[in-house]
C-alpha cells in the first residue's frame, strides 16, 4: 500500500518547487504529452508499494495525456452540483478511491541543465516516482505542480510514475459544480535549465495619476547564483524602446504610454535575457482601483459584460487546448462579451495570457469550493453550516496555499484585474488571511469574494480586505436597496446573473438598466459561458447523443442542472447568447428628430471610438419589407458620448414602418471578422392602428346534427363540437386544415426557468386540463354564421381553471372571427399560456409572420430579434435544447402563417399582437423526453397561437419571474381574425 499523503492537510506538497509566475523559457521545453502506459485501480489501497519501482508490470494499456480517464473506459462521469460526491467527513475520503498510474520513459541528453518536472493541472493528487525514486506529491487540480528532478534523472532513458489519486483531502475544497473528472488533464513538460538562473519575476505596467506617463518595473530573483540580466522594453508594435543590465530590477519609465484596455489591449513586452536563457513576458499597462464606490480602470469606470466560464467540452473533458480557448474567445469577442470569471478556478497558465492580448478581463478564481457543506444533515442554518471549512483551522493552510497558488501563477497577466478566493465556500478567518496576503502580496490588483454573504449576521470575521460587494442572482430589489443605503461603500458586483439554462435568460435587459442607473455598479457575468454534458456518439437514426446528470448510472446526481450555458456543448450559440450579444451591444440608437431622418447615437464603449469597432447600416422597412437602406458613413464617436447623426431616410408612407440599425465589426480585431453582426436597434417610425375586416356576409349555412354544428359557405365547410366546444373540422376547399380539434391550450412544454413555478402548475392541474362545452348556439344573421359558445379547461378533482365564452363569426370567405372572454378562477396560479392550439396536416411545414424574429421571442426575451416579416419551417422553428422544453415561440406578431408549398394553409391576425409557434413536436413530447435524440414528430406540424405567454425569466437559479412579465391576469378578452388560405 502506498504511504497516505492524500488525507493529510498538514503537507499538501512534497518535493516541490515553491510557487512562481507562469513562464517557459525559450526552447528548453520537452513536452511529455502523448500515450502513456496507464493502469487504473479501483481503490489507491490496491496499489502496492512499489508501484514506482521501473520495471513494475503495468499491463499493456495506454492512455493519452492530457485527458481524463473517465473519457477512455475507466471509472465513470458523475454530476454534481453542490453535494459532495462522498460522505462528508474531513479529512477523510472514501477508501475506495479510484487511482489512475501512469509510467512513461523520455530520453534527454546530459548537458548539465537543471531538470524541472511540470504538470499544469492533475485532478487530484499526485505521487511522482522518477526511475523508480520517490521524489513527492502535489495537489490542488488547477494549479502547477513542479519538481526539480535534476538529482533523479540519469544518462539516456529515464521513466517516470505518478500514481493519480480521484479524491484527496483537498477534494472538499474542489466541490465546483461540473461533471466530475480525473486524471492529468494539462499539459506535463520538463523545463531544462542552466545551473543558476531566474526564478520569480514580477512585471508591473503602471500609468501616471494623469494616465499619460507610465512606469515598467522588473523586479526577479534567482535559483543559484545572481547574474546581470538584459532587460529590454517593446513597444506594442515590437519596437524596441530601451534596453537595461540589471541584477534583481528594472525600471522603465514612458513619456506617454498606450495603455490595456479590453477595447485596447495594446501589449508591451519585456525580455529578459541571461545565464542562457530568454524569457518574454508581455505587459499592459493598466491600473485597477476601486475608488469612490466605483471600479475604475486608468481613471474611468468600467462595466463588466462577462461571463463565468469552465474548462469544458463534450469530448475532451477538462482539457483544453489553445484552439479550443481562442474558439471560446472569439464567440466571446463577436457577442460583445469583455470579461471572463474563471469560474471556479484558475484557467491553464497561458489562459489569461491570451486575455491580455485579445482583450479580456480576468477573474481570475482561486481552486476552492466547499460548497456541500450546506448539504449535510443538520438544522443548523445554512449559513452556518455553510462556513464550517471556511473556518475549520485544519483548512487554513490548504487554503491559503490555493489562493496563492493563483496569485503567484498569474500575477503577471495584466487581464487579470481581480483575484477571486474562490467560489461558495462560506467566510471565516481562514478566507480573511487568505484575503489580506493577497492584498499585501498584489497591490495591484482588487480581491473579490462572494462568499462573505454567506457569514451569518454578526460574526466578527473581518470583511475589510475584500473590495467588491459581490452577489450572485440578486433580485433587481436587492441591487436597488444596496445602493439606496449610503453605508454601503463598496463597488457592486454580479459576479453571476441571468442563470443561462435552457431557453432563457429573460431579464439581460432589465440588469442592464441597473447597471446604467448605478455608477457604482461594475457589470455582471452571465451563469454560464457552456452547456456541460458528455458526448456519447450517434443514434442509429444519426442523431448526436448527449448525456447528463443521471446518465451515468449515478444515484446521487443533479440532472441537467450542468447545462446552463449561452452555448452548447459543441458552441453552437443559444438563443440567450444572442439575447446577450444585444443587450450589451457596443453602441445603441434611439430616435432623434425622425421627421428629418436623424437618429442619436450612444457610446456604450468605455475606451475606444466607435468607429474602431463598428460599422453602421440602415434599413426603412414598411410592413417588414425594406424600402430604403444605406451604409451609414464612418463618424466618429468617443468612449460613452453621444452623436446625432442624419441618416437621410424618410418615413414612407404606408405600412408598419420600422427604422432598423444594425452593427457590424469593422475587422479590427484579429478574433473578430469584417462584416461580423455586432447588434441591431429598432425604432419604430409608424405604426398604423390595426383594424381586422369583419367576416363578408353571403351563402352561409348553419346546421346541427347531433352533437355537431357545422357552418358551411361556398368553399367551406366547419364543423363544431359541442361536447367539447371546439371546431374538430375545417375543410376549405375541400381540403383539411386541421387533423385535430383546434383547442384551447394553457400548457407548455417547462422550460427550465420553470422548474419552480412548474410544481404549481402541475398542482393546479394545468397539464392536465380538459375541454368542455356548457352551452353552444348557432344561427345565421345578417349573412354571417355566428357560433357562441360557454366553455371551461378544468382538470380532475379541482374546480375549473378557465370560464371562457366565445364568439366565432364565419363570414362567406370562410373567414373565422374568434373573440374569447375568459375568467380565471380566483385561486388559479399565473398561466403558462392561453391560446388556440392546431395540429396540421403534414404539408403545412411553412411559417410566415410579422412579429419578433428570427430568434424565439418572448414577452421579456427578445432582444435578438426585432419586428420583421420572416419566413421559415416547423422544422427551422424549433430550438433544439438537449433537455426539450418549450422553445421558438414568436412574440408581438401581428398576423402568422401556416401553410404548405403552394400557400394552402391558414392564418390568425390579431389588433393587438399575439404569439406564434410552429413546431415539429407536441408540447406534451417536449415535456416527456428528457434527452432531444428521443423527440418523436407529431404527424404534423403543429401550431400555437397565444393570447399570451408566461414571461422566461432565469429563475432555474435566479429570482423569481418579475411581476411584469408573469401572466397573471385574473381576465382578460381577445380577438383572433383566422383566414383560410389557398
Ligand atoms: C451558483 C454557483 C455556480 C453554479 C450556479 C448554478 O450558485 O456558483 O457554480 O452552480 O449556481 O448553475
Ligand atoms: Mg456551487
Amino acid at each position: 500500500m502506498l504511504p497516505n499523503h492524500y488525507e493529510d492537510l498538514s503537507v499538501l506538497h512534497l518535493g516541490t518547487c515553491p510557487p512562481r509566475p507562469y513562464y517557459l523559457p525559450n526552447d528548453h521545453r520537452v513536452l511529455l504529452n502523448g500515450d502513456w502506459t496507464f493502469a487504473y485501480y479501483e481503490s489507491v489501497e490496491d496499489v502496492p508499494e512499489d508501484i514506482g519501482r521501473e520495471d513494475f508490470p503495468l499491463g499493456g494499456a495506454t492512455i493519452p495525456v492530457p485527458s481524463v480517464w473517465q473519457n477512455h473506459g475507466y471509472d465513470s462521469h458523475q454530476y454534481t452540483n453542490s453535494k459532495y460526491p462522498f460522505p462528508y467527513d474531513p479529512p477523510y475520503v472514501p477508501r475506495d478511491n479510484p487511482c489512475g498510474v501512469y509510467r512513461r520513459s523520455f530520453t534527454v541528453s546530459d548537458t548539465g541543465m537543471r531538470c524541472y518536472l511540470n504538470f499544469e493541472g492533475v485532478d487530484s493528487f499526485t505521487y511522482v516516482w522518477v526511475n523508480g525514486r520517490f521524489v513527492g506529491y502535489h495537489q490542488v487540480s488547477h494549479s502547477t505542480g513542479e519538481y526539480e528532478i535534476t538529482e533523479y534523472m540519469r544518462q539516456g532513458e529515464n521513466t517516470l510514475t505518478l500514481a493519480v489519486l480521484k479524491w484527496c483531502a483537498g477534494s472538499y475544497l474542489e466541490d465546483q459544480d461540473k461533471l466530475r473528472m480525473s486524471g492529468i488533464f494539462r499539459d506535463v513538460y520538463l523545463l531544462m535549465r542552466p545551473k543558476n538562473h531566474l526564478w520569480d519575476i514580477t512585471v508591473r505596467g503602471l500609468p501616471d495619476d494623469k494616465c499619460k506617463g507610465a512606469t515598467v518595473s522588473v523586479g526577479f530573483d534567482y535559483a543559484g547564483d545572481a547574474f546581470p540580466v538584459d532587460c529590454t522594453l517593446l513597444d506594442p508594435n515590437g519596437k524596441e524602446i530601451d534596453r537595461q543590465q540589471a541584477t534583481g530590477s528594472a525600471v522603465f519609465e514612458l513619456e506617454s504610454a498606450a495603455l490595456w484596455t479590453a477595447e485596447t489591449p495594446a501589449q508591451y513586452t519585456v525580455i529578459l535575457t541571461g545565464g542562457g536563457e530568454t524569457i518574454t513576458v508581455p505587459v499592459g499597462v493598466r491600473r485597477i482601483e476601486a475608488r469612490d464606490g466605483k471600479v475604475l480602470l486608468n481613471g474611468k469606470r468600467i462595466l463588466f459584460k462577462g461571463v463565468n466560464r469552465h474548462d469544458s467540452d463534450p469530448e475532451t473533458g477538462y482539457t483544453i487546448s489553445k484552439e479550443q480557448a481562442i474558439r471560446d474567445m472569439a464567440l466571446m469577442k463577436r457577442h460583445n462579451v469583455n470579461a471572463i470569471r474563471t469560474a471556479h478556478y484558475p484557467n491553464a497558465p497561458w489562459f489569461s495570457q491570451l486575455c491580455g492580448e485579445y482583450g479580456f478581463y480576468v477573474i481570475s478564481e482561486s481552486d476552492i469550493e466547499a460548497h456541500g457543506c450546506v448539504d449535510v444533515y443538520g438544522s443548523e442554518p445554512w449559513n452556518v453550516k455553510y462556513c464550517a471549512i471556511a473556518k475549520d483551522p485544519r483548512f487554513a493552510q490548504a487554503i491559503l496555499d490555493r489562493v496563492q497558488r493563483n496569485v503567484i501563477r498569474d500575477k503577471n497577466c495584466h487581464a487579470v484585474l481581480f483575484w477571486s478566493l474562490g467560489n461558495e465556500a462560506g467566510y471565516g478567518d481562514n478566507f480573511d488571511k487568505a484575503a489580506h496576503w493577497a492584498k499585501a502580496y498584489d497591490p495591484i490588483r482588487l480581491v473579490h469574494y462572494e462568499g462573505t454573504s454567506a457569514l451569518p449576521q454578526g460574526d466578527p470575521t473581518g470583511e475589510e480586505a475584500i473590495d467588491i460587494h459581490s452577489r450572485m442572482y440578486a433580485p433587481l430589489r436587492e441591487i436597488e436597496t444596496y445602493f439606496a443605503d449610503k453605508k454601503n461603500k463598496k463597488p457592486y458586483l454580479l459576479c453571476e446573473y441571468i442563470h443561462a439554462m435552457g431557453n432563457g435568460p429573460g431579464d439581460a435587459e432589465d440588469y442592464w438598466e441597473l447597471m446604467e442607473k448605478y455608477p457604482g455598479f461594475c457589470g455582471g457575468f452571465v451563469w454560464e459561458w457552456c452547456d456541460h454534458a458528455v458526448y456519447m456518439g450517434k443514434t442509429p437514426d444519426g442523431k448526436q447523443k448527449y448525456f447528463y446528470g443521471g446518465d451515468f448510472g449515478e444515484t446521487r446526481h443533479d440532472g441537467n442542472f450542468c447545462m446552463d450555458g449561452l452555448v452548447y456543448p459543441d458552441r453552437t450559440p443559444h438563443t440567450g447568447l444572442k439575447e446577450y450579444q444585444n443587450v450589451i451591444r457596443p453602441v445603441r440608437a434611439k430616435a432623434g428628430n425622425l421627421a428629418k431622418g436623424e437618429v442619436l447615437f450612444d457610446s456604450k464603449l468605455d475606451f475606444a471610438d466607435a468607429s474602431d469597432v463598428i460599422t453602421v447600416s440602415y434599413e426603412v422597412t414598411a410592413d417588414g419589407i425594406a424600402v430604403q437602406s444605406g451604409d451609414v458613413p464612418v463618424f466618429s464617436l468617443p468612449p460613452g458620448g453621444q452623436k446625432a447623426v442624419n441618416l437621410g431616410f424618410a418615413i414612407p408612407q404606408g405600412g408598419d414602418c420600422f427604422l432598423n440599425i444594425t452593427y457590424k465589426a469593422t475587422g479590427r480585431h484579429p478574433l473578430i471578422p469584417a462584416g461580423t453582426f455586432l447588434g441591431i436597434d429598432q425604432i419604430e417610425l409608424k405604426r398604423n392602428e390595426r383594424k381586422l375586416a369583419p367576416p363578408a356576409p353571403g351563402a352561409v349555412e348553419v346546421t346541427q346534427e347531433g352533437r355537431y354544428i357545422t357552418v358551411s359557405g361556398p368553399d367551406f365547410r366547419y364543423r363544431f363540437d359541442t361536447r367539447m366546444g371546439a371546431f374538430d373540422q375545417l375543410v376549405y376547399k375541400n381540403r383539411s386544415l386541421t387533423t385535430a380539434p383546434m383547442a384551447l391550450n394553457i400548457w407548455r412544454a417547462p422550460t427550465d426557468n420553470d422548474r419552480n413555478i412548474v410544481h404549481t402548475w402541475r398542482d393546479a392541474g394545468f397539464d392536465q386540463a380538459t375541454q368542455r362545452a356548457y352551452e353552444t348556439s348557432g344561427e345565421v344573421k345578417n349573412g354571417v354564421g355566428v357560433l357562441t359558445c360557454r366553455q371551461s379547461l378544468a382538470a380532475v378533482y379541482m374546480q375549473p381553471i378557465l370560464q371562457v365564452t366565445v364568439t366565432y363569426t364565419v363570414g362567406a370567405d370562410g373567414v373565422i372571427q374568434a373573440a374569447f372572454e375568459c375568467k380565471k378562477d380566483k385561486a388559479m396560479p399565473s398561466l403558462p399560456r392561453f391560446g388556440l392550439r392546431l395540429h396540421l396536416p403534414k404539408e403545412l411545414q411553412h411559417g410566415r409572420y410579422f412579429g419578433f424574429g428570427p430568434y424565439e421571442s418572448y414577452m421579456d426575451k427578445r432582444r435578438a430579434s426585432w419586428m420583421g416579416l420572416f419566413e421559415t419551417t416547423a422544422e427551422n422553428h424549433h430550438e433544439d435544447y438537449i433537455k426539450p422544453q418549450e422553445n421558438g415561440s414568436h412574440y408581438g406578431c401581428a398576423w402568422a402563417e401556416a401553410t404548405d408549398a403552394n400557400g394552402f394553409g391558414i392564418r390568425f391576425e390579431s389588433e393587438t399582437g399575439f404569439c406564434f409557434q410552429l413546431s415539429p413536436y407536441t408540447q406534451e413530447e417536449l415535456t416527456q423526453k428528457t434527452h432531444r435524440h428521443e423527440l418523436q414528430k407529431a404527424p404534423g406540424p403543429v401550431l400555437c397561437v397565444d393570447y399570451r405567454q408566461n414571461g422566461i425569466g432565469s429563475n432555474s437559479c435566479g429570482p423569481a419571474l418579475l411581476e411584469k412579465y408573469s401572466f397573471g391576469e385574473k381576465a382578460f378578452d381577445f380577438v383572433w381574425r383566422i383566414v383560410p388560405l389557398a
